[in-house]
């Protein structure tokens, strides 16, 4: 069975590599491998595979480490099928409701954080190359796929970005990607649709270290608001994107049910 799916995202992957390109900027999910969202009664230690994912969207289960084997399936079927797309509608349709409801001062100190990863941009390619999690997770050949700078947009948060730049909000890229990656990052953007932006802040680490995303991203944000900047609001997949300090004036979840960064 779990040969049998790790072939199929191969074969996705093959797929996903052809349309993936700058041309189709939309096609990020091209195929339906099933109608619906996947087999939700798989289970992984007594509670099925959406109850897991549930519990890891809403922050009760924290510092996983990978996708259960038993729920590989599950998730695939989930990212690749509209559930992701929609989810991460509600999620950025809700961020443009709010922001359209604000009466912000017009002093061009308004700021909206968009984390990059999973958020902006999507690693999807990546995560269908090594069969959600069925390959084990290897930092270096996931920053040589960064590298790549081919991740396309996640379409529902570009839409949310165009908006909110109709409504002149400035927009500022918070990652955890290493400032060795500003090039290729600079260029995934653009080539992804995301063509102006106010500020990009890739992790400096002999500035920050090895410190943790929530310990990193606050202190950015941070100097953000002392230079004078309102962070009206604050999108990301990881709940180190939102926690902490300076988070802003609201936060939004996106769904990531394929990795925790603490
Ligand atoms: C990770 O990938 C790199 C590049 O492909 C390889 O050289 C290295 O051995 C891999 N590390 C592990 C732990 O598999």
């Amino acid at each position: 069975m779990m040969k049998t799916l790790v072939v199929a995202f191969l074969l996705v992957a093959c797929i996903a590599a052809t349309s993936y390109g700058a041309e189709e900027p939309y096609q990020i999910f091209p195929l339906r491998l099933k109608s619906g969202s996947g087999p939700e009664g798989a289970s992984v230690q007594g509670i099925t595979c959406a109850s897991w994912r549930l519990a890891v969207e809403v922050h009760n289960i924290i510092e996983w480490t990978g996708i259960p084997a038993e729920c590989r399936d599950y998730v695939g079927n989930y990212m690749l099928g509209q559930h992701y797309r929609d989810d991460s509608k509600a999620v950025n349709r809700e961020a443009y409701f709010y922001a359209r409801s604000l009466a912000l001062p017009r002093d061009g100190r308004n700021i909206w954080i968009f984390d990059i990863d999973e958020t902006s941009l999507s690693n999807l390619p990546y995560f269908v190359q090594n069969g959600f999690g069925a390959l084990p997770y290897n930092e270096t050949e996931f920053y040589e796929f960064l590298g790549k700078g081919v991740s396309p947009a996640l379409p529902e948060t570009r839409k949310l970005y165009n908006k909110l730049l109709n409504l002149g909000i400035k927009i500022v890229f918070l990652t955890g990607r290493t400032t060795d990656l500003t090039t290729a990052t600079v260029a995934n953007l653009k080539k992804a649709g995301y063509h102006t932006w106010h500020k990009l802040i890739l992790k400096d680490t002999t500035e920050h270290g090895d410190s943790t995303a929530v310990v990193y991203k606050s202190a950015e944000r941070e100097k953000l608001v002392k230079q004078g900047y309102r962070i009206v609001g604050n999108i990301g997949d990881q709940w180190s994107d939102i926690l902490g300090t300076h988070t802003g004036r609201r936060t939004f979840k996106l769904p990531d049910p394929v990795y925790y960064v603490s």
